[in-house]
């Protein structure tokens, strides 16, 4: 079975709804195809929490997906500032991201509460997108394959081959995330054929290592994206920066239909 090609926007906490639905409504008049043809990849945006009813709504009737950017592992209670998958199931969105590398950065996340995440995700039938990535000094230190299999093995433990379906991986080189700085088509496809080959050790059916999806995510932009998107093991992009314009987003998209 081939892996479709997902195409994912962060939108990190930009854009206010009223901004969110404009970028969609200007996406919907120069797709041209791109978002809905025969060979077009799956198209998801990921607007900030409070903007995802306006966002959504302006996508009903076309192939575009809507999701969120976290979501507790508790169904409800005194976790200020947090949202449960009660929650995200009522904004009627199928995917959430996990673990990005901002949270893990500034708000404490870390594996085991990415673990706990994603279970909740799956619990709520959502499709996880669990954000991977050393930092600048791993990868100096010559430890990027540690940390991956750290993150992996502990993002992982306890999710069956089943679960695994509704499983996205995101390999997110901390130092190209808004930096400008993008890892080299060789350098992205040697670390997601190193993490396919995890999950080929982590699970006995090779259906989980052939099946699973690994995007790339770091400053993927309209001139780099075809580059990345032609590797073997590479099987979308998180795009921060470039899915604030719609021309950018919807470039990037075409590539992937290359
Ligand atoms: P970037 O962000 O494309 O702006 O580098 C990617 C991400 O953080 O998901």
């Amino acid at each position: 079975m081939a892996r479709k090609i997902l195409i994912a926007g962060n939108w990190k906490m930009n854009m206010t709804g009223a901004e969110g639905a404009a970028l969609i409504k200007e996406m919907k008049a120069s797709c041209n195809g791109a978002c809905c043809c025969d060979k077009a990849p799956e198209v998801l945006v990921c607007p900030p929490f409070m903007t995802i009813p306006a966002v959504k709504a302006e996508t009903e009737g076309t192939p575009l997906l809507v999701g969120a950017q976290n979501i507790h592992w508790e169904e409800k209670g005194a976790f200020t500032g947090e949202v449960s998958g009660n929650m995200l199931n009522e904004a009627g969105i199928t995917h959430v991201i996990i673990g990005h590398s901002e949270r893990r950065q500034y708000f404490g996340e870390t594996d085991e509460t990415v673990n706990k995440r994603l279970k909740a995700a799956l619990r709520h039938g959502l499709v996880a997108i669990v954000c991977i990535g050393e930092t600048l000094e791993e990868r100096e230190n010559g430890t990027t394959e540690a940390v991956i299999e750290r993150q992996v093995r502990g993002a992982l433990a306890d999710i069956s081959a089943d679960d695994m379906k509704n499983v996205v991986l995101a390999y997110e080189p901390v130092w190209a995330i808004g930096t400008g700085k993008v890892a080299t088509d060789e350098q992205a496809q040697a670390v997601h054929a190193f993490i396919r080959g995890l999950l080929k050790q982590l699970f006995a059916c090779p259906c989980v290592a052939d099946n699973t999806r690994i995007l790339y995510g770091g400053s993927m932009k309209p001139g780099n994206a075809a580059g990345l998107l032609a590797q073997q093991d590479i099987d979308g992009g998180l795009i921060g920066g470039a899915a604030l314009k719609a021309a950018d987003f919807l470039a990037i998209v075409k590539a992937a239909m290359a």
